[in-house]
């Protein structure tokens, strides 16, 4: 695997006295390792260890302008493929859970988009205090991983969950979230979220999307090792990490981005809820209510937006191409006529009348239906996982090809 860029962010549990051996074994995997001490994990592990078996300056103090200047906390954010918290203790957990930012560790950990794993360590009853584990189940929620802890003696003196994993099991939880580089090379173009198609100064016609599919597809080709530039249409999502990302909001714009970056694709995968129809004569001003009472009907004209996965798919070449659709019913046979009348390589099928899959839930359960019409059915799945098995079909259209 090729050597990646691995912040290493350790707190203040006794378990601190194994992390030269987590950083002796990242480094010999050939990663560069970047260690950040909170105050109290200083008192368990001796920087100059951490620096010298590093090879990297070890960040301690958020205030500190010497080390400010060599690399600040957003540079260190920025520069981090992964954030292992190792050991994490029950107090570093909690603030990350809360956002809270008030020391190097939480801050660059808050500015940092990349994954986050954590390697819990504490007392038994630390870890099974309610709080602990709240904390932790909200982390999940928000797709920070963990690893460990083990049972056994613990330093306490009591014995129970609680022991930190060993260095050589975090760094395989850490090599496994790093992946394989599989889709470097390609340009995967994600679209995701709905359209907004004004009807007046203040109005549009909208739908349900979240964005949260097509976010997930450009996070996942990230991690693969692709160039991700993802447009995104109405969406509250913060950018996925080492993703180029153009907001739109019509189904017009939409489509002057994608073909503005299709040249550059050489995958491209179509997530975003486009409006079939927007208002035909959009006022500029605001519609006034003053003449209508109660029941008073006003018409609004519907024309037909640009069909951009058409058009696509007409200069589709040597790319692949990834369709979505969303059907509340008859939801196989739609995506069998639709993968016919559109020529992608692949549809992904959304059935939206299901309230645990579809729009604006962070899971899915999807249909892939082929351009022979086979259908594969993929259980309720996170949208992530999902994500991973959508690029997982990609990399083998792309190895069928060559
Ligand atoms: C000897 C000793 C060992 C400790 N070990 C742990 C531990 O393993 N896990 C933990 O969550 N807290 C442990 N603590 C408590 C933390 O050090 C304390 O909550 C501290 O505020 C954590 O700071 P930090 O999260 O900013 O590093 C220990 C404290 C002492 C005095």
């Amino acid at each position: 695997m090729a050597p990646r860029r691995i912040l290493l962010a350790v707190t203040g549990g006794i378990a601190a006295y194994k992390i030269p051996e987590l950083v002796r074994v990242l480094r010999r995997a050939d990663h560069r390792v970047r260690c950040a001490l909170t105050a109290e994990a200083q008192r368990f592990v001796s920087p100059l260890v951490l620096q010298t078996l590093s090879g990297e300056l070890v960040r301690q103090d958020l205030f500190d302008p010497g080390e400010e200047n060599e690399i600040d906390h957003i540079g260190l954010a920025d520069w981090a493929e992964l954030v292992i918290v190792a050991p994490a203790t029950a107090n570093t957990l909690a603030k990350i859970c809360h956002g809270l930012a008030d020391d190097l560790v939480t801050a660059v950990i808050l500015a940092c988009r990349a994954p986050v794993l954590v390697a819990p360590a504490m007392n038994v009853n630390m870890w099974q205090n309610v709080a602990t584990q709240a904390n932790l189940a909200q982390l999940h929620e928000r797709g920070v991983l963990s690893v460990g802890p083990e049972a056994g003696d613990l330093a306490c003196g009591w014995e129970g969950l609680g022991r930190m994993s060993e260095p050589k099991d975090i760094a395989a939880a850490a090599e496994l979230l790093l992946g394989p580089e599989t889709l470097s090379g390609e340009t995967v173009l994600v679209t995701a979220g709905g359209t907004a198609e004004p009807i007046d100064a203040v109005r549009s016609i909208t739908n349900r999307s979240s964005g949260k599919m097509g976010f997930a597809v450009a996070e996942e080709a990230a991690r693969r090792g692709a160039e991700v530039r993802l447009i995104a249409g109405v969406s509250a999502l913060p950018t996925p990490a080492g993703v180029r990302r153009t907001d739109v909001q019509t189904a017009f714009e939409m489509r002057e981005a994608v073909l503005a970056e299709l040249p550059d694709a050489s995958v491209v995968v179509k997530a975003a809820a486009v409006a079939d129809f927007r208002p035909a004569e959009p006022e500029t001003r605001k519609i006034k209510k003053e003449s209508l009472t109660t029941h008073d009907r006003l018409t609004l004209s519907l024309v037909a937006n640009p069909d951009i996965l058409t058009e696509v798919c007409a200069q589709k070449g040597n790319r692949i191409v990834v369709g979505f659709a969303a059907e509340s019913h008859d939801v196989v046979e739609a995506a069998r006529r639709k993968i016919d009348r559109k020529g992608c390589d692949l549809l992904v099928a959304n059935d939206i009348s299901r309230a645990d899959a579809g729009f604006n839930v962070d899971t899915n359960a999807v249909f892939f239906v082929s351009p022979s019409g086979e259908v594969e059915e993929i259980p309720l799945l996170s949208k992530r996982a999902v994500a991973a098995e959508i690029l997982d079909r990609v990399e083998k259209l792309r190895q069928e090809q060559v």
